[in-house]
């Protein structure tokens, strides 16, 4: 089966294309950096051509409010537009758990765009509501910090692998599409400020994480069980202090997500 994977460089597209190459399907890595561009629609038709199944786990390089959200919308068109004209019978999108209840963020007004876009298109889908991601923890903490200490609501969160997250995507691209949203997230539930604060400690960076029940959690505020899935959610089988054994969690990874 031909799986073109927008955003295919990336964290989870990566891991991805590699899965599905093992699983033996022709998976395509598409990217600005490989020649595709879901903005400006450059090398998708040609990308598509032969394509069974898209999946996008594209994220915007800007997250400045208007910016992602011409992100999410333009290339999101782009995208459904193209596959309708190759005959893609599978379009499979990356989100966020707790998306709908965070419309106050920028962020995720974008990503409730990208989801509206795609119930409404004629192409057969599966949104894939992931929880945060453990290589995330890093980040979450630089866009929290006041320059003073890193600031955060002592809310439930529920973060998984993004080897999980790509392992949980490949599974769905291959198999019917749900016309619906599937949940997915980590074995174990925590307080964020208190995982967070763990990441930084392994780190051995020095900020002080300080729970802040008024803090706001990428531009919205949130409540107790805001960021955690649903009972029925697929859960991943990495538990937080194995990944951070493992090597990859010593690098930080690149962008904000
Ligand atoms: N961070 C989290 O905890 C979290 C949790 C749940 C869901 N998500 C979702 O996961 C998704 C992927 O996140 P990630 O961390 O894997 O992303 P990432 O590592 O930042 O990668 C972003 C990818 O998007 C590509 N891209 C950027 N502009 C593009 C364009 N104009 N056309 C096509 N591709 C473009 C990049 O390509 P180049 O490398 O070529 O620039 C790169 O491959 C996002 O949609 C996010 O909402 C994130």
């Amino acid at each position: 089966m031909k799986i073109v994977v927008i955003g295919g460089s990336g964290l989870i597209g990566s891991k991805l294309v590699i899965k599905l190459r093992e699983h033996g399907h022709e998976a395509i890595a598409a990217s600005p950096s490989s020649g595709v561009n879901t903005l400006t629609g450059e090398g998708l038709a040609e990308a598509l051509k032969g394509a069974s199944v898209v999946v996008d786990v594209s994220n915007s390089p800007s997250f400045e409010d208007a910016a992602v959200l011409k992100f999410f919308e333009t290339s999101t068109r782009n995208l459904l537009t193209h596959e309708a004209a190759a005959g893609v019978g599978h379009h499979v999108a990356l989100s966020v758990v707790g998306t709908e209840r965070m419309s106050e963020s920028g962020y995720f007004r974008a990503k409730i765009a990208q989801e509206t876009m795609i119930k409404n298109s004629a192409i057969p889908y599966s949104i894939v509501r992931a929880t945060q991601f453990f290589e995330f923890l890093k980040q979450l903490a630089d866009i929290s910090f006041d320059g003073d200490k890193v600031r955060l609501p002592p809310v439930l969160f529920q973060p998984m692998a993004a080897d999980d997250v790509a392992s949980a995507l490949g599974r769905i691209a291959v198999g019917p599409p749900v016309n619906g949203t599937v949940e997915i997230g980590g074995p174990e539930q925590f307080r964020l400020d208190e995982l967070v604060r763990q990441r930084l400690a392994a780190l051995k960076d020095p900020r002080e994480v300080i729970a802040d029940p008024e803090a706001l959690y990428s531009g919205a505020k949130v409540s107790l069980r805001t960021l955690v899935p649903d009972k029925t959610a697929r859960l991943g089988e990495t538990r937080f202090e194995t990944w951070l054994t493992q090597s990859a969690a010593q690098i930080p990874s690149r962008k904000v997500g």
